[in-house]
């Protein structure tokens, strides 16, 4: 059964980066959901797209999409999609984007699809069946120690206001072999998957920026876990995705930075964050 909605996503994910392609330098049509926070025609239409086929071939499964056109049906299934993650990379010609699709049964992740449209990087899962890169088996790397290691991280789109994640990317730069910031959650976790980075972290994601990747690093080999080492959920606050060696060295260094900030006056990292998405925090 899982292959049937492996083959739906693969070709759905497909069919919206071909609409990113199309969109991709006509001049974008911008609006703002916030005050950083960008949306553009090419996010709509991609999301369009995948909610018009997934609903065709899946009536009666639920459907989380970002831009809000999914369905809330009671359904043991529910398809959780980023349409086009990394929209700010869009608007500006950087081309690091992608499309992401997921698929919970009975709340655990089935299957996943990161399609990066600009590269034709397919990567794909089923739970239990491994991760796969254009049909090549992908594993986490091997590397063992983050002194050794290339982790990522991201800003999310909030406002302007100060950013905890700023003392968190700056320990990490310090205790790593090298730091990367590249827009995209969905690619970011992907390139654990695949080995690319060894590590990530980030604060105050949504379920359709991590999904696909989630499931994509755990078929990978690797750990997915919030901050205190329990396993992650999309949708929660935290997320530490990892090759699996480093995740405790990651783990005290996330925790040292905790240890640091709640010594000095900033407001807590919670504070910062609960005016803008209350629901992390219920
Ligand atoms: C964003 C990207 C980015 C992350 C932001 C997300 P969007 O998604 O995943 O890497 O740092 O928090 O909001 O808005 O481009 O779909
Ligand atoms: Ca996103
Ligand atoms: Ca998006």
């Amino acid at each position: 059964m899982s292959n049937q909605f492996l083959e739906a996503a693969i070709e759905t994910a497909i069919e919206a980066g071909g609409i990113l392609l199309s969109e991709v330098g006509r001049p974008a049509r911008v609006s703002r959901k916030g005050e950083l926070d960008l949306v553009t025609q090419a996010d709509r239409q991609s999301e369009q797209a995948i909610v018009n086929r997934l609903r065709r071939c899946f009536p009666k499964h639920a459907i989380l999409s970002e831009e809000g056109e999914g369905q809330e049906i009671d359904s043991r299934y529910c398809w959780i999609i980023d349409p086009l993650d990394g929209t700010t990379n869009f608007v500006h010609g950087y081309p690091c984007f992608a499309v992401s699709i997921a698929l919970e049964e009975a709340g655990e992740l089935l299957v996943a699809v990161v399609y990066q449209p600009i590269t034709r990087e397919l990567f794909t899962c089923s739970r239990g069946e491994g991760a796969y890169l254009n049909k090549t088996r992908i594993r986490v790397s091997g590397v063992a120690h983050l002194s050794a290691s290339l982790v990522a991280t991201g800003f999310p789109s909030l406002k302007r206001t100060p950013n905890p994640n700023i003392d968190y990317y700056w320990n990490f730069a310090l205790r790593s072999q090298g730091m990367r910031r590249d827009g995209s959650a969905a690619l970011d976790l992907a390139s654990v998957a695949c080995g690319r980075f060894d590590g990530f972290w980030e604060f105050g994601l949504h379920p359709w920026d991590t999904a696909a990747g989630v499931l994509l690093v755990r078929e990978a080999g690797g750990v997915v876990t919030n901050f205190a080492g329990q396993p992650y959920r999309p949708g929660d606050y935290k997320i530490l995705a990892s090759n699996g060696h480093i995740h405790t060295e990651m783990r005290e260094a996330v925790a040292s930075v905790h240890e640091q900030t709640a010594k000095t006056s900033g407001p807590p990292l919670q504070q910062l964050h609960s005016c803008c998405y209350p629901h992390w925090f219920q």
